[in-house]
């Protein structure tokens, strides 16, 4: 029975020693965040939409996310959430801008973390359509195109016929004249 106690009395002291280090294997130096910026609804210009700024992974949550348009730190129309925990001991935090898309402006979301060296910046810009109108010079010139390599590949083909019909030819007469 003496035994047993103490058996019992040594489980429970180990497990008090285990515990304290076992909670303190959140990651000790700092980790370093990610970050991405997107528009929450599909891009129209003219049209209000919100800019987000993701930021993951990092460690400790402290954190600052700044919003620049064209250079300059914008203020109006910003809004975050707090430090939202993951699974692995790091943070998430989202930011968000209101703002009208414009052709030529650029936004920039500017993370500030322990873990960087200096400022992670994400870029986001209304991009033009890079449309190439399908005119029906566009077609033509394309049609002609298609026609013009066409033309190659089957010269090209007759080119090699032609020559391997004339070489069997020479061969198969030079045979004869041999016989
Ligand atoms: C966040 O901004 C505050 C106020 O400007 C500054 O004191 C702090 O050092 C910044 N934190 C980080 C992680 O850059």
């Amino acid at each position: 029975m003496g035994f047993g106690v103490l058996f019992e009395v040594s489980l429970m002291g180990m497990i008090v020693l285990v515990l304290p280090s076992e909670t303190h294997s959140a990651p000790e130096p700092p980790v370093a965040p990610s970050a991405k910026v997107y528009p929450k609804d599909p891009v129209e210009l003219g049209d209000p939409n919100v800019l987000i700024c993701f930021v993951d992974q990092f460690f400790p949550p402290v954190l600052n996310i700044t919003w620049l348009k064209n250079g300059q730190v914008a203020l109006e129309g910003v809004q975050e959430t707090g430090f939202l925990p993951s699974v692995d001991w790091t943070f998430r935090k989202f930011s968000y801008l209101a703002f009208v898309p414009e052709e030529g402006d650029i936004y920039a979301c500017q993370v500030d973390h322990w873990g960087l060296q200096g400022s992670l910046t994400r870029l986001w810009y209304a991009k033009e359509p890079a449309l190439i109108p399908e005119t029906p010079e566009n077609i033509l010139c394309g049609l002609g195109l298609a026609i013009g390599i066409l033309g190659i590949v089957v010269g090209t083909v007759f080119f090699f016929k032609a020559l391997r019909m004339n070489q069997n030819h020479q061969r198969s007469s030079t045979c004869r004249d041999g016989l």
